[in-house]
């Protein structure tokens, strides 16, 4: 290894993968020594962490690479990096190395271990030229002076995920049948990619809340999503390894966990041993400085009924359902491919509030889908009506190259999208408004996730069990009026009793119960 170390700076964009991938790689460089800038002017190795789900975080990638094609003319030093959604395969990775001379190196999170082997290979203060494609290593190859890149056989660990895996519409049965034909993923004699786990990087930031990412890639076939052409396969991680990456994440001070998946239902369909989210999650509740789980997202056909009272029997499961939902008309989820008729949906949701009490729901829509007419748009509206989500998050549809429905008319005019988009907001806000609305004179049990300062006032910020976002000041009421600093009998990581007395559509503001 190069005794020479740098700066570098990582730029993020997207889900909270990409955020628990972003803290992966940044322990990575840390272990190598290397340092972490706060500004991209100030960083040897700049790695752009992307995000492909719509247009519009792929133009900041872009803007990110002008910036830095034109540092690189001044800067022999730097050195330019690419990972996350708008990394693809190797055809994928062959056309951006064209269109992006200046990145030096693609790759995705598990083939981070090539980052040491790069910065030895290129990193000096006088940076060399060319580019380190990973997908070109199945083959030992050399690369400036020193010795053999290692194998990274990125087609046998990260498979492109067929666009055309065989799903009927509105089949629930048959998505899992394609599920299992799935569960393959790796060539006899292949070497499995590994995420790189909590222990082997380091714990960079010492948080109550930490992320988990427990099933990687995706199986579905949603005609406008491109995450599954980029992320690959689902592939679980072994059980063993999520509870020692548990253990580490919680010494390092987290309390709360949140299980990460594109459909994190579907961990262990592909590891049949290691039994399903339902038994990861009462496993995890054996570590005993662990006080809340949570998980993300929800793929409404893989959600059992053994899950759910799983889940609800587990007192550190938190009471929070992210399950997206895309569209309130059959038809338009028939042309989403999302494997779901909304009478299932419906059964689904019916079943989380029966069985488990005081649950909150948020779930994802699409506006402006192609072919939307005014009266499927109002199907959505006449959805969220009746099912009162706590929070939805809208986007406005994207077309994105490489989907089935990238092939389809995107007629559905922009403003049109935008006033569909405003018209799900405004109503959005009234139910908010409601849903948080009886949570005044309650006392909530709020984890403490860090400190503010709002208006001059120090303010501690936490969520409740059910990720309701609390403020409170940061002195107990009557108590000495602290500088924020050490704030009074309250510490990030606590779990405290907040009387909530104030409600917006967007949080909760309350006060430390007194018992
Ligand atoms: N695994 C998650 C979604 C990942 S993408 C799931 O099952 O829903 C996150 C969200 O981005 C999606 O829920 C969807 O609402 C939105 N999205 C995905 N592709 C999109 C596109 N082409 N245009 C607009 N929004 C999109
Ligand atoms: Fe995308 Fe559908 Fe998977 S929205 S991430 S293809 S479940």
């Amino acid at each position: 290894m190069s005794s020479a170390v740098g700066k570098y700076h990582i730029w993020t964009v997207g889900c909270q993968m990409n955020m628990a991938d972003t803290q992966r790689v940044s322990g990575i460089l840390e272990n190598l020594g290397w340092e972490e800038s706060p500004t991209m002017d100030g960083a040897n190795l700049v790695v752009l962490n992307t995000c492909s789900v719509r247009e519009q975080p792929e133009k900041r990638a872009h803007g990110q690479l002008s910036l830095l094609k034109h540092a690189k003319r001044h800067r022999a030093d730097l050195l330019v990096a690419m990972m996350g959604c708008m990394v693809g395969n190797s055809r994928q990775v062959e056309d951006m190395k064209q269109r992006y001379p200046v990145v030096d190196l693609f790759f995705k999170v598990e083939q981070a271990e090539i980052l040491p082997h790069f910065l030895d290979e290129r990193w000096t203060p006088l940076a060399g030229e060319g580019c380190v494609d990973v997908a070109d290593m199945g083959a030992p190859r050399t690369i400036g002076v020193s010795g053999p890149l290692p194998m990274l056989q990125m087609e046998q660990g990260l498979p492109d995920a067929p666009m055309e895996i065989p799903v009927a519409d509105g089949h629930v049965t048959s998505m899992a049948g394609a599920a299992g034909a799935m569960a393959s993923n790796f060539r006899p004699g292949s070497r499995e990619l590994h995420y790189p786990t909590a222990g082997e990087t380091g714990v960079k930031s010492r948080t109550p809340t930490a992320w988990l990412p427990v099933i990687l890639g995706c199986n579905k076939v949603c005609s406008y999503c491109i995450v599954p052409s980029r992320r690959g396969r689902e592939r679980s991680r072994p059980a063993a390894e999520l509870l020692d990456e548990a253990r580490t994440l919680t010494e390092a001070g987290a309390r709360e966990l949140t299980l990460l998946g594109q459909t994190v239902e579907a961990y262990g369909l592909d590891r049949p041993d290691e039994g399903d989210l339902g038994d990861l999650m009462e496993r995890l509740s054996e570590i005993d400085t662990l006080r809340r789980i949570r998980f993300m997202t929800s793929y409404p056909p893989h959600m059992t009924d053994k899950m759910i009272h799983q889940m609800a029997a587990l007192p550190k499961v938190c009471e929070h359902v992210n399950i997206p939902v895309q569209h309130g008309d059959d038809g338009m989820l028939a042309r989403m491919r999302r494997g779901y008729t909304l009478a299932e949906y419906r059964t689904l949701i019916g079943k989380l509030r029966a069985w488990w009490p005081d649950v909150s729901l948020s779930t994802d829509i699409i506006v402006g889908f192609c072919g939307e007419t005014d009266e499927e748009f109002q199907h959505t509206l006449d959805l969220l009506e009746e099912v009162r989500f706590d929070v939805v998050h809208v986007a406005m549809y994207s077309p994105r190259p490489g989907t089935l429905s990238f092939k389809w008319e995107d007629d559905v005019p922009m403003e049109v999208k935008r006033a569909r988009l405003h018209a799900i907001e405004a109503m959005q806000e009234r139910i908010a408004l409601e849903s948080n609305a009886p949570y005044v004179g309650r006392d909530e049990e709020v984890l403490i996730e860090s400190h503010q300062v709002a208006g001059g006032h120090h303010q501690w910020r936490g969520r409740t069990r059910t990720n309701k976002l609390v403020f409170l000041p940061a002195s107990r009421p009557g108590a000495r009026a602290d500088d924020g600093s050490v704030a009074g009998d309250v510490k990030p990581g606590d779990l405290v009793m907040v009387h909530i007395d104030r409600a917006t559509a967007w949080s909760l503001q309350g006060q430390r119960a007194i018992q």
